[in-house]
Order: C-alpha cells, then sequence, then structure tokens
C-alpha cells in the first residue's frame, strides 16, 4: 500500500472508523475515500455501484456498520441483522467490481459460541450455540465472513476478516441505554455524581469477563493487515481466508470494571448490579496469536485508556 493508494474507509465517522482515519492521515496517506451516510447509504448497493462507476478503489476498511451493545443488540435484533447484511453485502460486492487489491472485513468477537474453549481461536467459528441476546448481529457477521470466503476462493479477492474484541476509545457512543459497556458505564458514573447518587444501578450480575481494546490499538491492527505482504499472509494461512482475533489480552470482571471507573471518577457511592438484566456470553476472551505473528502488539494500558475517554468525556 503506497502513500498515494486510493483507500475507501467507510463508517469514517463511527469509533473504529475515526480512529484509522486519524492514523491514516498522521501517515501522509492522503487519498482516503470518505462519504456521509446521508449522501451515501452502503446498504444500497446499486447508489454505491453508481457513486463509484468513476472512482478508483485500491484498498477497503469496512468500518461501517451497525453496532452497539447488549441492550441495542438484543431489542434491535432485526435491524442489527438487516443493516449489517446489506452494508457488507454492498462492500464486498463493490470490492468484486473494483477488483479492489485488499478489503479488511471487520467481524466481531461475538460470531463465536456462546460456550467456546478461553481464550478463542478462530477455528471455534460455527462450531456451538451462539448467544441469544446478539444472535442476529453474530449471524449477520458471519454471513460476511462466509461470502468473503467465497470471494476469496472463487475470485481470488484478497479480504482479511478480522474479529476484534470490546473495542472502546474517546469516539464512541455515550449513551447510557445503546451504547458499549465502557462508555454506557461511564455516562452512567458521571450522572450518578452529578446528581449526588449514593447508588449506582449496572445491569447483570457483574462476573461476566471481558476483554478490550482500544480504538487507536484497533486500527494499528487494521493497518498492519493492510500492509502485511501477500507472501507473509499467504504463509501464515496457507490458502485459507485469514480470520484474524484482534485482543488485548486485558481481561477483567464487568465489577473489576466497574471500580476502575468508580475509582477514576472520584464516585463513592455504592455500586449494585441488577440481576434481572441479561450478562450475554460469560467468558469472551480472544487468542489473539496471528495478529501477534503479523507483527502487530497493543500499545494501550486500559486503566491509562479509560482515563483518557473519561478526560475527554468531561471536556
Ligand atoms: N465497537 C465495538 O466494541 C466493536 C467490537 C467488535 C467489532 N466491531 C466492529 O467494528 C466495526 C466498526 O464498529 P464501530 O464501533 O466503529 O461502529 P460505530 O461507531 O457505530 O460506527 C459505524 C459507522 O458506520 C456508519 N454507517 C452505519 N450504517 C451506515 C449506512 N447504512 N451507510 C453508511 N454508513 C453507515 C455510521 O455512520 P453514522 O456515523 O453517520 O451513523 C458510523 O460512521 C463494525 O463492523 C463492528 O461490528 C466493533
Amino acid at each position: 500500500m503506497k502513500k498515494k493508494s486510493f483507500i475507501f474507509l467507510a463508517g469514517h465517522k463511527g469509533l473504529v472508523g475515526s480512529s484509522m482515519l486519524n492514523l491514516l492521515k498522521s501517515k501522509g496517506y492522503n487519498n482516503i475515500i470518505t462519504v456521509d451516510k446521508k449522501t451515501l447509504d452502503l446498504r444500497d448497493y446499486k447508489q454505491v455501484k453508481r457513486f463509484f462507476k468513476k472512482k478508483k478503489i485500491d484498498y477497503l476498511v469496512m468500518a461501517a456498520a451497525r453496532a452497539g451493545g447488549i441492550i441495542a443488540n438484543s431489542t434491535n435484533q432485526k435491524d442489527f441483522f438487516l443493516e449489517n447484511v446489506e452494508i457488507q453485502n454492498s462492500l464486498l460486492q463493490l470490492a468484486l467490481e473494483k477488483k479492489i487489491k485488499r478489503t479488511i472485513y471487520l467481524g466481531t468477537s461475538c460470531i463465536y459460541p456462546k460456550f467456546a474453549k478461553n481464550p478463542i481461536s478462530e477455528s471455534s467459528l460455527l462450531t456451538g450455540e451462539l448467544e441469544k441476546t446478539n444472535q442476529c448481529y453474530a449471524i449477520a457477521k458471519i454471513s460476511g465472513i462466509k461470502l468473503s470466503e467465497a470471494l476469496f476462493h472463487d475470485y481470488k479477492l484478497d479480504i482479511i476478516c478480522l474479529m476484534p474484541t470490546n473495542v472502546y476509545g474517546i469516539n464512541d457512543n455515550f449513551d447510557k441505554v445503546n451504547g458499549h459497556v465502557i462508555p454506557a458505564m461511564i455516562s452512567k458514573f458521571l450522572g450518578a455524581k452529578k446528581k449526588k447518587k449514593k447508588e449506582i444501578r449496572l445491569l447483570g450480575t457483574g462476573k461476566p469477563v471481558r476483554e478490550f481494546i482500544h480504538s487507536s490499538d484497533l486500527a494499528n491492527a487494521i493497518f498492519t493487515c493492510l500492509k502485511s505482504s501477500q507472501k507473509k499472509i499467504k504463509k501464515l494461512f496457507k490458502n485459507k481466508l485469514p480470520i484474524i482475533n484482534v485482543g488485548s489480552g486485558e481481561r477483567l470482571t464487568i465489577l473489576k470494571l466497574s471500580r476502575i471507573i468508580a475509582k477514576e471518577l472520584k464516585y463513592n457511592g455504592n455500586i449494585v448490579f441488577d440481576k434481572n438484566f441479561p450478562d450475554g456470553t460469560y467468558k469472551k476472551n480472544l487468542n489473539s496469536e496471528k495478529i501477534l505473528k503479523l507483527g502487530w502488539k497493543p500499545k494501550i494500558k486500559l486503566s491509562t485508556g479509560i482515563s483518557e475517554v473519561i478526560k475527554y468525556k468531561n471536556n
């Protein structure tokens, strides 16, 4: 990938996309193609095809998606299914049509079975039942992997599928209901502090174990994959579609996470867990050996990352 390569970054305003945009700009890539959802709805392939008719694309990063936390996911299963399938179908067809040199497909650790052996390796895919609260999102993402596999084998399209663990960062969705666990929790703690509440109620039992990655570290992983030579990829994956987990290796319970956030915000009230809400998968830690073999490693410690996010949110 050269500095003048044309890179279509789909979803550039999102948590992952905006981090990727910053990284590419900081490295001097100046032919980055971005387009707003209002101008181009990526669910509509006809529109997408027309929009790119006379445009060159060398590389594609698929960071556009319908994403969200456990409540958003479990209560909007239809939309999580349809929107993700439609967006990825359009973008993968575009990759084929434009003979894009390398496409990075972003999946998620939610694709793995609820009871997969931890740390979860890529070979666990489709070996067991999925977690119910996000099964439509997971199935949509799995369908994208399978379409990528078909394009990889039948059309020799260069695609790498990344499966990140839970992502957090400064440009997140801080909605208390629809956001992912870290931003939603930060907003709840800030609200409790502001109202001087003596107690804060969080969802679930607090017992599930999670792994988190900062969006800048994930952007670096995407960049590593864009830059890795075909020779290196072929050596590591033989003739199979590369499916690559991206985790930080930093794992903790939701209870521990809540204590880190409380300490950072100097919130001294009681933390109470509401067991009437679902926990999701009990343990979701990734085996990230493959991406480490490609030369990537995470740089941002969870405590440092959370402190940075809180500073951003407070300003
Ligand atoms: N966040 C996580 O914890 C996490 C974990 C694992 C994997 N991932 C994956 O990483 C990728 C990026 O996630 P994210 O957290 O960055 O999501 P995000 O913050 O919600 O960003 C998604 C982006 O996609 C755009 N988009 C959505 N629907 C679109 C449409 N129909 N047409 C055009 N653009 C559309 C959004 O545009 P607007 O800004 O205009 O709405 C937004 O910029 C997704 O594939 C997700 O599944 C995320």
